[in-house]
């Protein structure tokens, strides 16, 4: 993991892939990753073609308002280089979510087709420690549907355990938040 924060230059480095500020060029894309049912079948709201087709002026307005955001992720093999795959990092809650507290979230959504590789996790534990090292910030938690094994699976190796449900208005169901443990495997104060 590599961060290089100087010269406008803000990304991160993995093995596979490169965490980047999100460029036009990103906005066709993610519209097609947020088409996909599939993917978007245990999101925190429904995703209707007025959200995918906003999806990337958000990303853009979250990073200029607070100065982080989830990164957008940019292949980095041979096979795919240069190419599209999703997005992990720090997601700030909309506030019918605010039972799970005000810290922001760690997230992650990839197009189908770079599923099963550990691309996700990858992309998240550098976002992860980018998080808490270079931002400091002194907690970390996901929410996530129930029936959401992938997203489970991310969570738990990233470190993170669930700690209790809260309602999701808009889902008009229970939701789980996930938090960071620490190194002592004790759950990070709320
Ligand atoms: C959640 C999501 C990001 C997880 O993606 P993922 O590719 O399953 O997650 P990982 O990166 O951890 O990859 C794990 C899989 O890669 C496999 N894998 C293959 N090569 C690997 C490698 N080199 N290193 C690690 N794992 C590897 C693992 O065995 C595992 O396979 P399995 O799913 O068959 O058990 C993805 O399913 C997604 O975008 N879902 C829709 C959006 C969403 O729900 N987001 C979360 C909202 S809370």
């Amino acid at each position: 993991l590599a961060a290089s924060d100087t010269a406008d230059v803000l990304e991160l480095r993995t093995e596979r892939l490169l965490l980047r500020r999100w460029r036009p060029r990103d906005a066709e894309p993610m519209v097609q990753v947020n088409r996909d049912p599939e993917v978007t079948r245990h999101l925190n709201r429904p995703m209707d073609e007025v959200a995918a087709a906003g999806f990337f002026d958000v990303m853009v307005d979250h990073w200029e308002r607070y100065g982080f955001g989830p990164w957008a992720l940019e292949s980095l093999e041979p096979d795919t280089s240069g190419r599209f795959v999703g997005f992990a990092g720090l997601l700030q809650l909309p506030p019918f979510l605010v039972a799970a507290g005000s810290t922001p979230e760690l997230a992650w959504r990839l197009g189908r087709s770079f599923w099963g590789r550990g691309l996700a996790t990858e992309a998240s534990l550098a976002a992860r420690d980018d998080a808490l090292g270079r931002l400091a910030l002194p907690e970390l938690i996901s929410v996530i549907h129930p029936d959401n094994q992938r997203s489970q699976s991310v969570a738990t190796k990233l470190g993170m355990q669930p700690v209790r449900s809260i309602e999701n208005p808009v889902l008009g169901r229970d939701v789980d938040v996930w938090a960071l443990a620490d190194r002592a495997g004790r759950r990070l104060p709320r």
